[in-house]
């Protein structure tokens, strides 16, 4: 456990189990008080740079809403606006731009993947160089190995969704932050074909904190399919604490039996990578030429009255049917909402200092 305000959160990961609990306690209090007195001003006048590297609809926009409800401003920024040095240009160090970002921000955002790099695992260097030469905290805002804000909306709504005593699948807020709600509970996490070439960022992020509340994790993938090693050892060490399963199948079905929580989602192989640039409509045409891999009403027919749960955008048709996408066990929005609620408990901790 550590002093929250200028920590880092590149990845969940990262934080000590006992600071994210403090972290969803409070993300659950400011979604039952909005707009309550003790938060509107905690971040009065401040600034949280936000720099896209890739598009986003719901990571600006709830960050945006995030920062104006706690009284900061989110400023956007492009960079290719601010010529910063990159592989094949000459510019500003990041030792330069983020000294200088420093001393007008109190919070940096950075969303980097795909096609904005040459190689996995470049992006999550570049965020930590940012964060090396800064003292306020730097956030990820999905980079090509994590998505921690994504992940704090997912268990957020998980546990809502899972809750027990007749909350279950209502979509209703629980009481209060209840991580007993996933212990024991099973999360598939299954490779879907799909026509946009996901980074690897929501799938690990959502196996490793499934894994540190206790989760039994399954991953699903075909062959050739494989998520990052190192975040698989993880998730695996993280089940091995919490004396649960970890298992990974190359079989599209076997995963669903059981399941409490589905998650289908497109990712891009191993290979996507090659002499430093992304091959993305050759990694899209290799995907879809798997027919077998849809999240369908029979297939969670098989599970425990599984919830579905996807981080959006969602790639209807092919990740997912629209009955599933659509129907009573979908929590795809309210996950969608946490964004909003779990991003302002980060910015007051992290900003703020108000969990010190
Ligand atoms: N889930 C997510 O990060 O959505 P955006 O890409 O729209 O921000």
């Amino acid at each position: 456990m550590g002093n929250l305000k200028g920590k880092d959160l590149i990845c969940t990961q990262d934080w000590a189990k006992e600071d994210l609990d403090k972290l969803f306690k409070l993300a659950f209090e400011m979604k039952q008080d909005r707009f309550g007195e003790k938060y509107l001003d905690l971040l009065y006048r401040k600034q949280f740079f936000m720099f896209f590297f890739n598009p986003s609809l719901r990571t600006r926009q709830s960050f945006e809403a995030a920062a104006t409800e706690l009284g900061a401003h989110a400023q956007f920024l492009e960079p290719g606006a601010m010529r910063l040095k990159t592989a094949k240009s000459a510019g500003e160090t990041i030792e330069d731009a983020a000294q200088v970002m420093d001393r007008y921000a109190f919070g940096l955002g950075i969303r980097m993947l795909e096609a904005k790099i040459s190689a996995y695992g470049e992006a999550d260097e570049i965020i930590r160089e940012y964060a090396k030469y800064t003292k306020m905290p730097v956030i990820s805002m999905a980079h090509d190995k994590f998505h921690p804000c994504q992940g704090i909306a997912d268990l957020m709504g998980w546990m809502e969704w899972l809750a027990p005593e007749g909350k279950q699948n209502t979509g209703t807020l629980a009481e209060e932050f209840n991580p007993e709600a996933l212990a024991g509970k099973k999360l598939l996490l299954t490779w879907s074909q799909g026509a946009l070439c996901r980074s690897w960022c929501s799938a690990q992020e959502a196996a490793l904190i499934a894994s540190r509340y206790g989760m039994d994790v399954t991953i699903a993938h075909p062959e050739g399919y494989e998520l990052d090693p190192e975040v698989i050892a993880s998730t695996k060490a993280n089940c091995e604490e919490n004396g649960r399963e970890f298992v990974e199948t190359n079989d599209a079905e076997e995963g669903y039996k059981g399941a409490h929580v589905v998650y289908s989602r497109n990712w891009m192989s191993p290979e996507a990578y090659q002499n430093g640039e992304l091959l993305k409509a050759a990694e899209i045409e290799k995907a879809m030429k798997y027919s077998g891999w849809t999240c369908t009403s029979d297939r969670m027919d098989m599970t425990d009255n599984a919830i579905f749960t996807h981080p959006m955008p969602i790639d209807r048709g092919s990740e997912v049917v629209d009955a599933v996408a659509s129907g009573p066990n979908s929590c795809i929005f309210d996950v969608a909402e946490n964004r909003l609620h779990g991003q302002k408990a980060i910015m007051a901790a992290t900003m703020a200092g108000f969990l010190d």
